[in-house]
């Protein structure tokens, strides 16, 4: 039987954090058994954040290039677990096909939908030039998606309305064309709590809100050891009291780093004796997260740059090849470009 295909994106960002690889990236990690999985570093999403501001430069001094950023990005994807020789990994941009497929699906949109897209209105609202590019973001990704004719994307629930968005451009690409070309395609939501900031717990771990929040894969356990330490908890004298967000994404981390259930059990039980010492538990947790850390770490260090250029560079050709398929069956139904003899 024919194993469906999985796509995903993931924006060079630059360092992968905790929140990440547990949002996201183990998921994709695991999918590759089950799955043909493409896994696409998308690269011309990234340009909208370079854009958003009238003084934004596309290359701008005090940040690497997109192009670095991509293989940085490369490395530690496979670092974690992402295998090249099973799955297609690559960049958006080194497959032109994506955005020829997207200004097709940019005639095959709805505007009324893309402006009811809450991503959008969110960093529209906090921009002071959108672009159009912004706007028509999850128009590129339901190309990166459809050149595939992947059945699934694993996506955290921000995605969703993307997702939703795609499945009706496919849709209404079929209706025109009076043929099921596009599959339906499915988001794949990653289940789970998500780990919250270490030093403000209301919010997801994320880089922008800045040094301290998140835990970087890449990091020094000393580094890592400082976060941690200085994470929010409270008081921990409160006996059978509900816990504070703080602490519960403590235990959280502890849990998804793959502490037994005795160790976790065993300061649950001291949390709720009110008798807990949260320098012990964020011992626990800086010795659980290194434990998964420690080999990421090795296998990227045994990396260079130009051993990732090349996987990308074949990873490129592969996803080229059936992108060009899916490409020459839309021109042809759209009754475009070079007529056949
Ligand atoms: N928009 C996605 C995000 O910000 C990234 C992305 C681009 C993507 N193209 C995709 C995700 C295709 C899934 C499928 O996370």
């Amino acid at each position: 039987m024919e194993k469906k295909t999985v796509f995903s994106g993931i924006q060079p960002s630059g360092e992968l954090h905790l929140g990440n690889y547990y949002g996201a990236i183990q998921n994709w990690v695991r999918l590759q058994d089950r799955f043909d999985c493409v896994y696409c570093i998308v690269d011309y999403h990234a340009v909208t954040g370079r854009t958003g501001r009238e003084s934004d430069k596309f290359q701008d001094p005090r940040h690497e290039s997109l192009a670095t950023m991509s293989v940085q990005m490369a490395g530690d994807l496979m670092a974690c677990g992402i295998d090249p020789r099973r799955s297609i990994l690559f960049v958006q941009s080194h497959v032109p096909e994506h955005t020829e497929l997207a200004w097709v699906f940019s005639c095959v949109a709805s505007h009324g939908d893309l402006t009811r897209m809450i991503q959008f209105k969110d960093k529209a609202d906090r921009s002071d030039y959108v672009s159009v590019g912004l706007f028509i973001y999850p128009v590129l990704q339901a190309a990166d998606i459809l050149l595939y004719r992947a059945a699934k994307v694993p996506v955290g629930e921000d995605q969703v309305q993307h997702l939703e968005l795609a499945r009706r451009i496919g849709r209404r690409f079929n209706t025109l064309v009076g043929e099921e070309y596009f599959p339906e395609v499915e988001a794949e939501l990653t289940a789970g709590k998500r780990i919250m900031s270490l030093a403000d717990p209301a919010h997801k771990m994320s880089k922008s809100l800045g040094d301290k929040h998140y835990v970087g894969l890449m990091e020094e356990p000393d580094a890592i050891w400082k976060k941690v330490r200085s994470a929010v908890t409270d008081s921990g004298e409160q006996v059978g009291g509900e816990m504070s967000p703080g602490v519960a994404n403590l235990f959280e981390i502890l849990r998804l780093t793959g502490a037994v259930d005795d160790v976790v059990d065993g300061f649950k039980a001291q949390h709720a004796a009110g008798k807990i010492r949260y320098g012990d538990l964020k011992t626990a947790v800086q010795d659980h997260i290194m434990r998964v850390l420690d080999p990421i770490r090795e296998r990227r260090s045994r990396m260079s740059d130009d051993e990732i250029r090349d996987t990308l560079a074949a990873g490129a050709a592969r996803a080229s090849e059936i992108a060009k398929a899916t490409m020459a069956g839309v021109r042809a139904r759209v009754g475009v470009g070079p007529p056949p003899r």
